[in-house]
């Protein structure tokens, strides 16, 4: 079977709790870094490593990710009227012309397994990736995704990103075991969700990218809620590993936790630094501050 991406799935129906009071009206995912929301540059990876169907897990109350992909009439009018040619195509390319946007519902956040399988009817019977936007990859080489991607096709497997976190964060994440690493990828043997560090097989901790088999499922349809109450997509993936082989990879580049205030505070300076315009302005206000 060929394990060649198409289709992306970006669950963004989580409550986003750690941004209240922004994330009252304000989806996680589309809080800036500089000028691009988050959830924007998960979709420029996403092109990069070759899909070209976008699916958006959303709910009812998150518009403006929808919004933000639609046609903006009045405004290109305006812009295309004033001359501003560079504005405009900056809104034009939120998706390139070949590549289509699709969205479906999660009616209850019933956990990040459940918006998966929400994905189900879009993504149907081939692999696909899943992004969390909230983790923003930076890298100056190729994007997290499509080292990945080539990944998989190479090794007709899944692969989910992985890093090495400090011991006594593991609880904040999905944990997994390995064979012994070769070429930065190794065969998950075992993955649990938010383990004590006591218990944690590793401090090797799965990030928020991931190409699937859509083996996973009729394993996400089986899966009952797990940490935290919720249907866990670590379940399904640990169900996986009894039927498939599940590669864990550790990615180049940089990765910033955006659903946490820190992690977008870091991805912003980062961004800053390495901003044609903003690097100069923003070097020299850091050090006036760390200096006062
Ligand atoms: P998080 O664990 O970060 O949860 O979800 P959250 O609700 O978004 O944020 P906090 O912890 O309350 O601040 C991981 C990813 O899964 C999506 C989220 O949108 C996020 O991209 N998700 C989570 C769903 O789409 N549906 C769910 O039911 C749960």
């Amino acid at each position: 079977m060929s394990f060649r991406i198409r289709k992306a799935v970006f669950p963004v129906a989580g409550l986003g709790t750690r941004f209240l009071p922004a994330t009252k009206t304000v989806p996680k995912e589309m809080l800036p870094v500089i000028d691009k929301p988050l959830i924007q540059y998960a979709v420029d990876e996403a092109v990069e490593a070759g899909c070209d169907t976008m699916v958006f897990v959303t709910n009812r109350y998150k518009h403006s990710v929808a919004d933000y992909f639609d046609k903006a009439y009045e405004l290109e009018q305006k812009l295309e009227k004033a001359g501003k040619s560079e504005l405009l195509s900056l809104i034009r390319d939120v998706l390139p012309p070949k590549v289509r946007a699709v969205f479906v519902t999660q009616a209850e956040a019933l956990g990040l397994g459940h918006a998966v399988l929400c994905a189900r009817p879009v993504v149907g019977d081939e692999p696909f990736a899943v992004l969390l936007a909230d983790d923003l990859i930076w890298n100056r080489g190729p994007g997290a995704l499509k080292q990945m991607a080539d990944l998989a096709e190479r090794e007709s497997s899944s692969v989910i990103a992985v890093q090495d976190v400090p011991r006594d964060q593991t609880g904040s994440y999905g944990i997994v075991a390995t064979r012994e690493f070769s070429d930065h990828f190794g065969e998950i043997t075992a993955i649990v969700e938010k383990p004590k560090p006591d218990v944690a097989p590793s401090n090797l901790a799965v990030v928020g990218r991931y190409v699937l088999s859509s083996r996973i499922f009729p394993l996400l349809e089986n899966t009952q809620a797990g940490a935290g109450g919720e249907i866990q997509l670590t379940d399904a993936i640990a169900a996986l590993l009894r039927e498939d082989r599940v590669l864990g990879y550790r990615f180049q580049g940089r990765r910033f936790d955006c659903g946490s205030h820190i992690g977008l505070v870091e991805a912003t300076i980062q961004y800053a630094l390495d901003h044609e315009d903003l690097a100069g302005p923003a070097r020299a206000y850091m050090l006036d501050a760390l200096s006062r």
